[in-house]
């Protein structure tokens, strides 16, 4: 995740942050501890994967082999570079929007150093390493998202001077934090902000609770979002290859359009949206 968040209050250390805020992860220390409480993390998510997660992140996880400990950035690096051309920098936490989406069309992926307490297993306010590594980097192993990805950063670079920035953050959110895809095994998870949290996971695709939305990108750049909660509306997508071709049209003018408009509530169906049903389940006559 990302956010327009102040220095003050934030949980990681800046003080020893290079101006573009990457640290060394070498300077961080984790503990026994540390280790232990991940292999719980790792260990509970995982047996979440096989029925909800995308078969692109199952892939991804599987080339990180991270499962004994919080993983060494630099080793997936590697592994990640020869694959879609993109790296993974160290930061301590929250970095201003303008300089996350530089690091972004630059194919330079952020992960937080610091790992949540024990007592944050099931949930905490701001990302750490587990959200931005185990949630995020499988999916960047995916030469179409990995453009995606890219795409977005360099759109945002310029349509940050257009005062886009709420419906930057609201595509970023439906699709990287909370995309939801149509695939050969039926409704799946592709978003980091689902997949790293054991209880979004399983509803997301199979609560009768949230609204499926199929993706429209102006719908989605609309409408608001939850950070305090399960998402009340999510966006499917029909393909990793459909979501790729939306980021090569120039969306200036689109966004100059849509910044005219109100927000959308989420939670609420609107005319021309078009329901998805949640897996193994009719939509209702
Ligand atoms: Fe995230």
């Amino acid at each position: 995740m990302y956010g327009a968040h102040s220095d003050n209050g934030l949980r990681g250390d800046y003080r020893h942050a290079q101006a573009d805020f990457t640290v060394d992860q070498r300077d961080h220390v984790y503990s026994d501890a540390d280790h232990a409480l991940w292999r719980r993390l790792y260990a509970r998510q995982t047996q979440l994967l096989q029925t909800c997660a995308c078969r692109e992140f199952r892939d991804g996880l599987a080339r990180m082999d991270a499962a004994d400990g919080v993983p060494d950035l630099r080793a997936v690096d590697a592994r990640l570079e020869a694959v879609s051309g993109w790296r993974l920098v160290a930061v301590p936490g929250f970095i201003p929007d303008e300089q996350f989406f530089r690091h972004l069309a630059a194919r330079r992926f952020p992960v937080t150093v610091w790992l949540r307490k024990p007592e944050e297993f099931d949930y905490l306010v701001e990302p750490d390493i587990f959200h931005d590594f185990f949630g995020h980097v499988p999916m960047f192993f995916d030469p179409r998202f990995a453009d995606y990805a890219q795409r977005y950063g360099e759109q945002a670079l310029r349509l940050l001077e257009r005062g886009a920035l709420s419906l930057l953050a609201r595509l970023y959110w439906y699709t990287v934090e909370f995309g939801l895809i149509d695939s050969d095994e039926g409704l799946r998870v592709y978003g980091a902000g689902i997949l790293s949290s054991g209880g979004e996971t399983p509803y997301a695709i199979e609560s009768a609770e949230p609204l499926r939305l199929r993706f429209d990108l102006s719908r989605c750049m609309r409408t608001e979002y939850r950070i305090d909660s399960f998402q009340k509306t999510y966006f499917v997508i029909r393909s990793l290859d459909a979501l790729a071709e939306v980021m090569t049209r120039d969306l200036s003018a689109l966004v100059d359009a849509l910044q005219a408009q109100p927000p959308l509530a989420a939670g609420r169906l609107y005319a021309g949206d078009e329901p998805v049903p949640p897996r193994g389940r009719m939509l209702a006559a």
